[in-house]
């Protein structure tokens, strides 16, 4: 089992690229941000105790979003795993380290700039039936408001996608979530990847460090 981590600021494309790597790779994808919205979405004890703080942009409890991750990861056996939104803070990335020591692969760093996250989250939408992920100008269904997928299926707009809940969000990412990054690049496993191009470019961005990863790590060590 080995954990690829996709890591970025609110709207960089973890979700997107994610969908697509997974459906390329065969890996299993965990978000944590999709767990947390079914469990509000199905009313569920968590989803209720939850749901305040998710819409309002600011993070969920460690000690929640450590059950659900492990629980993720128990349950995918010894699939590969695109995590998506976890870890988020250094305290979770201690806590992966601990529960799951040495299994992290990579952390692929996308890197957008502000104005263009903005732009991407304020004209975001989804579909509520099967999570799928649009854009109302770069990535539009073909039905206006419908998901392409699931016939009757209209789109909506996650509550955090205001652009008050977006600064919020944002502000949160530069002082909880950055630090992550050197976390990980003291370890040497953090890679970053200009996310700015269009999905498939930076799709083949990430395959391409991908499988150089892979390939180094199938390579069979020379004895002497
Ligand atoms: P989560 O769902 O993880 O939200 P996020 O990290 O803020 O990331 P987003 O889902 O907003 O963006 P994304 O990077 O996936 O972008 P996407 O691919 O959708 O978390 C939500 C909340 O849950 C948190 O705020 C928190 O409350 C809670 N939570 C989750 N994990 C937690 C944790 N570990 N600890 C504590 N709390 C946690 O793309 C965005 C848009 O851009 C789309 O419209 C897409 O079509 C478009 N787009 C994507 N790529 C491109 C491209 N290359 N060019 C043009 N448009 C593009």
């Amino acid at each position: 089992m080995k954990l690829w981590i996709l890591f970025g600021p609110p709207g960089a494309g973890k979700g997107t690229q994610g969908d697509l790597l997974k459906e390329r790779h065969q890996m299993c994808k965990l978000s944590t941000g999709d767990m947390l919205r079914r469990h509000i979405q199905t009313g569920t004890p968590l989803g209720k105790k939850i749901q305040s703080v998710v819409d309002a942009g600011h993070l969920v409890s460690d000690e929640i979003l450590l059950e659900l991750v492990r629980g993720g990861i128990e349950e995918a056996g010894d699939q590969e795993i695109l995590l998506d939104g976890y870890p988020r803070n250094v305290a979770q990335a201690e806590a992966l380290d601990t529960f799951f020591p040495a299994q992290v692969g990579a952390v692929f760093h996308l890197v957008v700039d502000e104005a263009a996250l903005i732009e991407r989250l304020s004209g975001r939408r989804l579909c509520p039936t099967c999570k799928r992920i649009y854009h109302v100008v770069t990535h539009p269904p073909k039905i206006s408001g419908s998901c392409d997928d699931c016939p009757g299926s209209a789109l909506v707009q996650r509550e955090d996608d205001r652009e008050d809940r977006i600064r919020v969000r944002l502000a949160i990412y530069e002082r909880e979530t950055a630090p992550v990054r050197d976390f990980y690049r003291k370890q040497g496993l953090c890679y970053d990847v200009q996310a700015d191009g269009s999905v498939e470019t930076v799709c083949s961005r990430l395959t391409d460090i991908w499988e150089k990863i892979q390939s180094v790590a199938n390579t069979p060590r020379q004895t002497e």
